[in-house]
């Protein structure tokens, strides 16, 4: 599985920084936002004034039931920037606590606090200051008083061991530069018995890392793309039972967005 050198792996992370900021900002920006630098099409559009940042149909606000969207901040859907719907993958209940992984505007979590209620709670991570402040802005319009957003990043979570019941992510896991900490991470901060449901870009198994990145670029969410079955064999080198890889819709030839599903074990003698 996909493991850079450290310098290349810091390079990585700060493009992906960069151009996520720059989404951020443009949805962010009082009054009216023309494109910005960095912020070119494909898991992160170049929207306009009122415009989503996402106008790839294969992503962003339009894979969400159109009333889900209704119950947020307006702002909320226009950052959206995932390939899926995780906080549906995973099945929410009334008191569990919820972690999205790379929570940019905080749709997921926003919808994920409503699920799960006064009595649960749900917590975003992301290490971009813009995206931050975006996600926060939009929880004080919402009104949300069950979430909170921590600066972080996915490949070491500012959260203790068995923390959260349930991890989301939204196209997120693609653009780390390494999968086995995030995997890792995602195992560690759940509680046993936990479950993770994520969407993600994932590749068809025969194409290698050379025709994934030929697709697409990095920060666009394909070229980091994991194939179904490195997903699932670093899902299970990570502790992970119930493993589960379903592709719904393709982004680019041969790669996918994909529903992610795993548990963590309720004892570990359970592997
Ligand atoms: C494609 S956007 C998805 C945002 C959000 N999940 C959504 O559905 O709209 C990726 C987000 O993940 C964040 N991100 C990317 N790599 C990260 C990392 N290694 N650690 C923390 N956040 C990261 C970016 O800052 C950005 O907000």
């Amino acid at each position: 599985m996909e493991q850079q050198g450290t310098t290349g792996a810091e390079e990585l992370r700060e493009q992906v920084r960069a151009h996520y900021a720059a989404a951020a900002v443009s949805v962010g920006r009082a009054g009216c936002c023309g494109p910005q630098d960095g912020a070119e099409g494909g898991c992160c559009g170049s929207g306009g004034c009122g415009a989503p940042v996402e106008d790839d149909p294969a992503f962003g606000a339009v894979l969400y039931p159109r009333a889900e969207l209704e119950l947020l901040p307006v702002e909320a859907s226009l950052a959206s920037l995932g390939c899926g719907n995780p906080v549906a993958v995973a099945d929410l209940h009334p008191g569990e606590r919820v972690l999205d992984l790379g929570s940019g505007g905080g749709i997921d979590v926003l919808l994920s606090a409503r699920r799960v209620g006064p009595t649960g709670f749900a917590y975003g991570v992301d290490m971009t200051e813009e995206m931050l402040d975006l996600a926060r802005a939009n929880a004080a319009r919402a009104g949300a008083a069950n979430v909170e957003f921590l600066r972080g990043t996915i490949e070491q979570v500012p959260l203790p061991d068995g923390a959260v019941d349930v991890v989301v992510s939204n196209c997120v896991v693609n653009l780390s530069a390494d999968k086995p900490a995030v995997l890792a991470e995602m195992f560690r901060v759940l509680a046993a018995g936990g479950r993770v449901g994520i969407s993600d870009v994932v590749a068809e198994d025969h194409l290698t890392p050379t025709q994934r990145a030929e697709r697409g670029s990095h920060v666009g969410c394909i070229a980091g793309a994991l194939s179904r079955t490195e997903y699932a064999e670093g899902l299970a080198a990570a502790g992970f039972t119930d493993v589960a890889v379903t592709f719904t819709h393709e982004a680019a030839p041969g790669m996918h967005a994909a529903i992610v599903r795993a548990r963590k074990p309720r004892r570990i003698e359970e592997d």
